[in-house]
């Protein structure tokens, strides 16, 4: 199925930009939201139409272009980082973090779900979570538990809604690299050999919404880990954890 019209959020930097470029490069008509307006504006230049908005403030604006524009694709790759021990930090940031990573992708795939039912339409709802989302987390708890949360409810939605043809996908990237660390460490960080770029990420996302799978880790060294995880020890996966976040 070719799709119509796609929306992806988090589509001012790193993956979803790569997204957005690579929708566009395939002539797809797309809405893409962020919060950096000079990041937009650029987008506007490769043809995409644009909505700024905070998803901090509520999705309303967001969900409400769901059911004007009714699109057939909708990726949901808004999402933030920080590193640190929990009882330091606090929980308004939290609270942002589930909004972002856990309410407003419900929202988001209910009106985009409830929008194509109402038009009888099919699409594909497709959410970044993270390789994360299968492991402790320590120095990054509540990523790694909402993105937890993420993944489970992008499962189940799944089975829930592929009777009529709505799909809702999620992939579970290792290491990118894009603005993310450096922003979560609020520093320069200089990514290591062994990962991969935005773009690449975007191919491989692209061919899972092709291949309609319905949750993704990118890419292979992540796989063969994500294969021994039952493996290892709890103690010793958090020990590991904490080990590369403290480094970033
Ligand atoms: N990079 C990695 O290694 C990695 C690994 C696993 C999973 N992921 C996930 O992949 C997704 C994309 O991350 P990335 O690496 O591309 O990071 P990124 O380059 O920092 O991009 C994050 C995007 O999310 C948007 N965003 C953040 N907070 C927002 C908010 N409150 N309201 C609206 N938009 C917001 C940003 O918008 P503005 O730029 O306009 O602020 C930006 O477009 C995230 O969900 C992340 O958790 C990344």
């Amino acid at each position: 199925m070719g799709f119509r019209l796609a929306l992806v959020t988090g589509a001012t930097s790193g993956i979803g930009r790569a997204l957005v470029e690579l929708l566009r490069a395939q002539q797809l008509c797309v809405l893409a939201t962020g919060r950096n307006i000079q990041a937009l504006e650029e987008l506007k230049k490769i043809g995409a139409e644009v909505l700024a908005h905070d998803l901090t403030q509520g999705s309303k604006p967001v969900l409400q272009i769901i059911e004007q524009r009714v699109p057939d694709l909708v990726i949901h790759a808004a999402g933030f980082g920080y590193y640190g021990v929990t009882t330091q930090q606090t929980l308004p940031l939290a609270y942002q973090m589930l909004q972002v990573h856990v309410q407003a992708a419900l929202e988001i795939t209910l009106a985009a779900a409830e929008t194509l039912q109402k038009h009888q339409q099919q699409g594909v709802i497709l959410h970044l979570s993270s390789f994360a989302a299968d492991l402790p987390t320590p120095g990054m708890a509540m990523y790694g538990a909402s993105k937890a949360c993420l993944t489970h409810l992008c499962q189940s939605l799944d089975f829930e809604l592929a009777p009529q043809g709505i799909r809702v996908l999620v992939t579970c990237p290792g290491m990118v690299v894009t603005p993310f660390v450096t922003r979560a460490a609020q520093r320069p960080f200089q990514h290591g050999a062994f990962v991969m770029s935005a773009q690449q990420a975007a191919e491989k996302i692209w061919k899972q919404i092709n291949k309609r799978k319905t949750k993704t880790i990118i890419d292979w060294k992540y796989k063969i880990l994500h294969l021994l995880l039952p493996f290892i020890p709890n103690f010793w996966l958090s020990q590991i954890f904490w080990r590369n976040v403290s480094k970033r």
